[in-house]
Order: C-alpha cells, then structure tokens, then sequence
C-alpha cells in the first residue's frame, strides 16, 4: 500500500519545479535526434533560473470562446511575399522592429506583446513619421481588474492576463509611451529590472521572488511629459484567425499579439524552426507575431519575445507555421491606430 502511495507521489510531481530551466541533458538529447528542425543550448537569459521562475514569466489567461474579439476577415486577398521580415521592411524608418524587452521575473508577457505590437503598428501607419515607445508598465498596472473593470476584467498584472485586453484598453483608454528599465525620455518606462546575470553574483535578479505589480499611475515619471497628451488610441480590437489571413493582416497592418504553450524544451530554442519535442508543459506565454517566412521547405512564424537578446535567435524565434503548433494560430489580437 504504502509503495503504491509512493508510485502515485511520484507521478504527480514528476515534474521538479526547482530542477535548473534548462537541462543540458535534454539539449544533447534534442540536438541528437533525427528530423528536428531546430537546434538546441543553454540559452545565457535562464542561467540560474529554475523551471519555476521560468512558470512565473508565464502569465497567459486564455480567452473563454464566448468572450473572443470580432473577427477580422479580409475580404479581398492579396498577393503575399513567400517571406515577410518586418525588421527588413521597416527597420530603418522603424528602429522600433528590432528593439527586445524584458519582462524581468514578472508574469507581463500578455501586455510585452501587445505594446511591441502597437509600437510597430504606429510606425508602420504612419510610414517612419511616428515611432512612440508604447509603454508595457501603463498596461501592465492600469490595464487591471482593478482600475479598468470594463476592458480589462480578467488582468492581474504579474500574475498573468489576456492577450486581447491591452488592445481593447488602447481603444477606449488609450496608452502612453514607456520605454526600457531606466529610460528617462518616455512617460512610463518598464520599473521592474531585466533578468540579469552576474556571474560572481548570488542569482539573476528576475529569479526567486514574486514581483509586485507595478502601481497604476496616471502621471509621467519625466514631469516635462503630460500624461494625458502623451496617450495614443487604437481603432476597435480585433482577432485574426485562418493561416492566409493572418499572413494578410501581418504584411498591410504590421505586428499581433499570439499566445503559445510553453514547454520544456522551449527554453532551450537556440534557433531554427522549433517544433515541441521534448519536455513538460509549464504554462501559456504570449509574444508578438512579425512576420513569416520558409526555411528549407519548412514554413514559419517569426516572433519577438520579451526575454531580452540572450534567448533564441537574438531575441526572436520561428515556430512552425499552419499547423497551430503549440496553439501559436489558436488565439490572435490586434487593432489599428487611430
Ligand atoms: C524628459 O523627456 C523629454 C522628452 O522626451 C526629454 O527631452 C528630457 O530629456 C527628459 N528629461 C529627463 C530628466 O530625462
């Protein structure tokens, strides 16, 4: 009896949360394996992180069928590049395209995406004459159960949200710009710290503890810049479903919000065209879709996240494309500026 209860334990908690992110056994294994499109490393942004501050960085709710933004077909298709690279496109009139964040030990991802998101939409609208820095901090304290109840009822700050509410908060409440921890020349730049790791130091600054959410201010922290002026709006939300469509939406409007599931392996992406291969599910995470394209017959999503630029290819990554692999194509939100 008692063994039994034994095996049962140790099913259930097969998976060790304290275990480092990244195994090197596991990067071996996945780096040996036939037929991977991918390869595998000790990415430096997880050094010294365990599965669990990797789980806290993971703040997506999914969103209820029921509650789905309207659907945005386009009517009449285009004819689509096989390949579409917004940092190539834009990224001279748009130094935005390039720029990584980093959410730090915070569960924000939902509102990274979107504010890089609506960074390059604004750029790209507005053909390189406007680049604003949309501040994640505005949307990660205000864009909250507790002070915007209508758009955004399901937020919790650090502890995770919706990838469709910073959108719908950009059109009835607007957003101002924030820059990256310790910028000075936007309204409300990011205050909690990048994952650091300081190699004599005792552990990377984004580990161990929970992080507060940052308090919803409705002032600039540089007080030469006025809160209400500095906020830019967004058209109506939206979702895009359906491969073609989604490609569409990318090359005539510019960057989408996309959640995905995180598994194991996934930290360990190093670049290519990662697929799910090894690992244990730890959460959904949400970063920003730029674009697509096709690696030696296998076609792809190009994604930036908000693990800095010691994650994946610089900071971006590729997941297979037309599959819904990891539910990358499962749910898509945006808007327009206005
Ligand atoms: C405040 O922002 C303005 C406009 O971006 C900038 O010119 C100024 O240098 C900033 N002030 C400080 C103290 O950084």
């Amino acid at each position: 009896m008692r063994a039994l209860l034994l095996v049962f334990c140790a099913a259930a908690f097969a998976l060790d949360l304290y275990a480092p992110a990244i195994q090197p056994e596991m990067v071996e294994q996945i780096n040996s394996m036939n037929g991977v499109t991918w390869q595998a490393g000790m990415n430096g942004h997880f050094e010294g992180l365990n599965l669990k501050d990797v789980q806290r960085m993971l703040g997506v709710h999914p969103t209820p069928a029921s509650e789905r933004l309207p659907e945005k077909h386009h009517m009449k298709a285009i004819s689509l590049p096989d390949e579409f690279d917004p940092r190539k496109e834009y990224g001279d009139r748009c130094p935005s395209t390039k720029m990584l964040r980093d959410q730090g030990g915070c569960g924000s991802c939902w509102a990274f995406a979107a504010a890089a998101s609506i960074t390059d939409r604004i750029c790209i609208a507005t053909k390189g004459a406007m680049n604003p820095i949309i501040s994640a901090e505005d949307i990660v304290s205000c864009c909250s159960i507790t002070h915007a109840p209508l758009e955004c009822t399901s937020d919790k700050g650090c502890n995770g949200g919706q990838i469709k509410d910073p959108w719908s908060y950009w059109h009835s409440k607007g957003v101002v710009t924030g820059g990256l921890y310790g910028d000075t020349q936007t309204c409300q730049p990011y205050t909690i710290p990048p994952c650091e790791h300081h190699v004599d130091g005792p552990r990377p600054s984004c580990a161990g503890e929970d992080y507060k959410t940052p308090q919803c201010l409705r002032t600039c922290s540089n007080s030469s810049i006025d809160y209400k002026s500095d906020k830019t709006f967004g058209d109506k939300a939206y979702s895009v479903s359906g491969v073609q469509n989604i490609m569409q939406e990318l090359v005539q409007h510019g960057p989408l919000s996309a959640s995905l599931s995180v598994y194991e392996d996934f930290e360990a992406y190093k670049g290519g065209v990662y697929q799910h291969v090894k690992g244990s599910f730890l959460g959904l995470h949400a970063v920003s879709l730029i674009g697509y394209g096709v690696d030696n017959g296998t076609p792809y999503w190009l994604l930036k996240n908000s693990w800095n630029n010691d994650w994946g290819e610089g900071g971006f990554f590729r997941i297979l494309r037309g599959k819904n692999e990891c539910g990358i194509e499962g749910e898509i939100a945006g808007s327009v500026p206005m």
